[in-house]
């Protein structure tokens, strides 16, 4: 198949606007970067990529892409209560990714998205968690009573009650506390807050299990694929119980 047809069926763009693309060195054909919109591929055997990411990630196995979300943005492919973050990811992986879990529309940091369903399900699965680290800022001031509280498990409503966490406070900035949990229940940060008696005002999640915002290097609002190291450490994430 002529690679700009393939480029147009994988939603690329249409067959102008996918040329344009092969003429910036955008495109590139088993490592090389693809000069000729006429050359010929197979989509079954030759890896195409655009700007890094795979055309037919269906295909590959175990693809997790890593981005740094900004506020504002739903984890949800609807558009029902804010601008879905998938329109942050490559066009031609929104539809076969889900996310590894969710951030609220107001929180930011690290978001993982894969299209292997195992790895999925080994992440996030009710009974097992890896850690996830956030950098929550309150309201009102966060005593040493409070982290000793939230680390021993708090009760959030409904009967439900957190697991312990490893807090600590932020010795520069009273209303800072850094909270790793091993569960991940809807609004568990901010419930857990709560029943402190206090209200979070910012929420950034710089880690999830072996990985972090600041390992692999991204700003707000980039993203990039996982190379296979990365995907490895990802999977030996220790995992807790639940
Ligand atoms: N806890 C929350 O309350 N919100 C998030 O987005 C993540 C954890």
């Amino acid at each position: 198949m002529r690679l700009d047809k393939f480029l147009c069926d994988n939603h690329i763009g249409s067959r102008s606007e996918v040329k344009t693309l092969i003429k910036k060195g955008l495109i590139t054909v088993n490592n090389q970067v693809a000069k000729d919109p006429g050359m010929n591929i197979d989509g079954s055997k030759d890896s195409v990529f655009y700007k890094g990411a795979p055309v037919q990630s269906e295909a590959i196995d175990s693809c997790v892409y890593a981005l740094y979300k900004p506020t504002g943005y739903v984890c949800s492919k609807e558009e029902k209560d804010g601008i879905p973050v998938f329109e942050l990811l490559p066009e031609n992986i929104r539809e076969s990714f889900s996310s590894i879990g969710r951030l609220d529309k107001d929180t930011t940091g690290l978001l993982l998205f894969t299209n292997d369903g195992e790895l999925l399900h080994l992440l996030i699965s009710p009974r097992r968690h890896v850690d996830k680290t956030y950098i929550v800022s309150c309201e009102k001031e966060i005593t040493e009573e409070d982290c000793v509280k939230l680390s021993d498990g708090v009760n959030l409503g409904d009967g439900e009650v957190s697991l312990p966490a490893k807090c600590e406070l932020n010795q520069a900035n009273s209303k800072v506390i850094s909270i790793t949990i091993h569960e991940g229940k809807y609004h568990q940060i901010k419930r857990m807050m709560k029943a402190t008696c206090n209200k979070v005002t910012a929420l950034h999640r710089i880690s999830f299990g072996n990985l972090s915002i600041e390992s692999l290097s991204l700003k707000e609002k980039e993203g990039r694929f996982l190379n296979e190291s990365e995907i490895e450490l990802l999977k030996s994430s220790p995992e807790r119980k639940v």
